[in-house]
C-alpha cells in the first residue's frame, strides 16, 4: 500500500491526496527521459530495480497536421489516431468472439475516476457501444453522475426526456414484472442509442435529486438492469464520498479505471485505486482494467510510464486514441468513429470482459 495520511471521516474510504515517492518517481522518469533502467518504488515506496517492459524503439505517430481534417472537421484519409493500434492477424475475430460470449450472468461494469474530464463518460458509451453492436442486444449505459450528466444528451435518442428520477418514481410497480413485460416497460424510461445498439438510463439534472440515491435504490436500480440487460456500463460520477458512488463500486463486477494520460488524471485514478484498496477491495482492484483514453492527436510523452504503472497495479491496460469525431463533445456517433477507434474499442472491450467470457 502506498503512504499518505488518512483522514479517515470513514474508515476506509478517506484518504490525502499527496503524491507518494513511487508517484514522484514516475512523474520525474516521465519529464526528465528515461534512464538506461527504470527506477521503480515498491508498494513500501522502497526504490527497486526492474527492467523496462516497453519497447522504447516504437515509431511514434505524428500529429495530424491541419489539411489532414475536412472542413466539416472529419479526418481525411491520411490521418492517423495516436497511437496507432498493431495490426494483428484474426485479432478482430477473436476480441469479437469473447464480446460475444456467454458472460455467465449479467455484468455490471463500473467506469471510474474521480476527476472530471477524464473521458468516463465517452468511454461508458463507447464500451456499451462495441459491446452492444457485437452482442446486439442486452446492452446499457446509465449515467450515474449525480451532477448534469451528459451521457443522455451525447448517447440516446431525444424520444423522451425521462430520467433516473422517473425510473425511481415507479420502480416499486416495475419490478413486480419479469421477462418480456419488465423489459417492455423498463423501456417506457430509456434512451436509446442512434443505432439501437444499446440503451441509456439518463441522469438527473437537478442536483438535489442525488440524496435519494441511497446504497438500498441504487442496488434496487442495478438489480432491475441486471434482470433486462446482461452488460450494464455505469458511468460512476465525481463522488467518491457519496453513498451512490460506492454502492455501485461495492456491486460492480469490474472496474474500469479511466483516465487520460495526464499527471492530474492519472494521480487522481491512483488515488483512487488506494482509496479502494484500503476499504477492503484490493482484489477490485487487482482486477481492474485502466483505459489510458488519448485526448489529442499527439503522442503524451507520460502513456508509456502510466501505462506501466498501471499495468503493474491493474489486470490490463487499454490505450485508446484521439478521435476528432469525440472532440465536440456532443452526439457519440459510434458508425463515424475511424475505423483504428472502433479496433481499439473492441480490443478494449474484449479485455474488460474476457474474465467473464465462455
Ligand atoms: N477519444 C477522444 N478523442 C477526442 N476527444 C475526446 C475523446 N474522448 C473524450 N473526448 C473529449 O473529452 C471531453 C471530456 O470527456 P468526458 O467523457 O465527458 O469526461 P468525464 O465524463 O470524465 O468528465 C469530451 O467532451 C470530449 O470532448
Ligand atoms: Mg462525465
Amino acid at each position: 500500500m502506498a503512504g499518505g495520511r488518512t483522514l479517515g471521516t470513514e474508515a476506509g474510504w478517506s484518504r490525502s491526496a499527496e503524491p507518494t515517492p513511487r508517484w514522484r518517481a514516475l512523474l520525474e522518469r516521465a519529464r526528465h527521459g528515461r534512464a538506461s533502467e527504470q527506477i521503480l518504488v515498491d508498494d513500501d515506496d522502497r526504490p527497486v530495480r526492474r527492467a523496462p517492459e516497453f519497447d522504447d524503439d516504437r515509431p511514434v505517430r505524428r500529429a495530424p497536421e491541419f489539411d489532414e481534417l475536412e472542413p466539416d472537421g472529419r479526418p481525411s484519409l491520411r490521418w492517423q489516431p495516436t497511437p496507432a493500434p498493431a495490426p494483428e492477424p484474426d485479432g478482430a475475430d477473436r476480441a469479437a468472439a469473447v464480446i460475444r460470449a456467454d458472460l455467465g450472468g449479467p455484468r455490471v461494469l463500473a467506469f471510474a475516476n474521480p476527476k472530471g474530464g477524464v473521458h468516463k463518460t465517452t468511454a461508458t458509451a463507447l464500451a456499451a457501444a462495441t459491446a452492444g453492436s457485437v452482442r446486439g442486444r442486452g446492452v446499457i449505459a446509465w449515467d450515474d453522475n449525480e451532477l448534469r450528466g451528459t451521457l443522455g444528451l451525447r448517447a440516446g435518442s431525444a424520444r423522451h426526456a425521462r430520467t433516473i428520477r422517473h425510473l425511481l418514481a415507479d420502480l416499486a410497480q416495475l419490478e413486480i414484472h419479469d421477462g418480456i413485460q419488465l423489459r417492455a416497460r423498463l423501456d417506457d424510461y430509456l434512451k436509446h442509442a442512434s443505432d439501437g445498439t444499446y440503451d441509456v438510463l439518463a441522469g438527473e439534472e437537478d442536483p438535489r435529486f442525488a440524496q435519494k440515491l441511497d446504497p438500498y435504490i441504487v442496488r434496487r436500480v442495478l438489480e432491475v438492469l441486471c434482470r433486462t440487460h446482461d452488460v450494464v456500463c455505469v458511468d460512476t460520477g465525481n463522488n467518491v464520498e457519496s453513498p451512490n458512488w460506492r454502492t455501485v463500486i461495492q456491486s460492480a463486477d469490474q472496474l474500469v479505471v479511466t483516465t487520460v494520460p495526464r499527471e492530474d488524471a492519472a494521480f487522481t485514478a491512483d488515488w483512487m485505486l488506494d482509496l479502494l484498496e484500503e476499504a477492503g477491495l484490493g482484489r477490485m482492484v487487482k482486477n481492474a482494467v485502466t483505459l489510458l483514453s488519448c485526448p489529442t492527436p499527439t503522442r503524451s510523452p507520460l502513456l508509456d510510464d502510466l501505462a506501466a504503472h498501471f499495468r503493474n497495479r491493474t489486470r490490463a491496460v487499454a490505450v485508446v486514441p484521439y478521435d476528432p469525431q469525440l472532440e465536440s463533445g456532443s452526439n457519440i456517433d459510434y458508425a463515424m468513429l475511424h475505423p483504428a477507434t472502433k479496433w481499439a474499442w473492441l480490443r478494449a472491450t474484449a479485455t474488460i470482459l474476457e474474465p467473464f467470457a465462455r
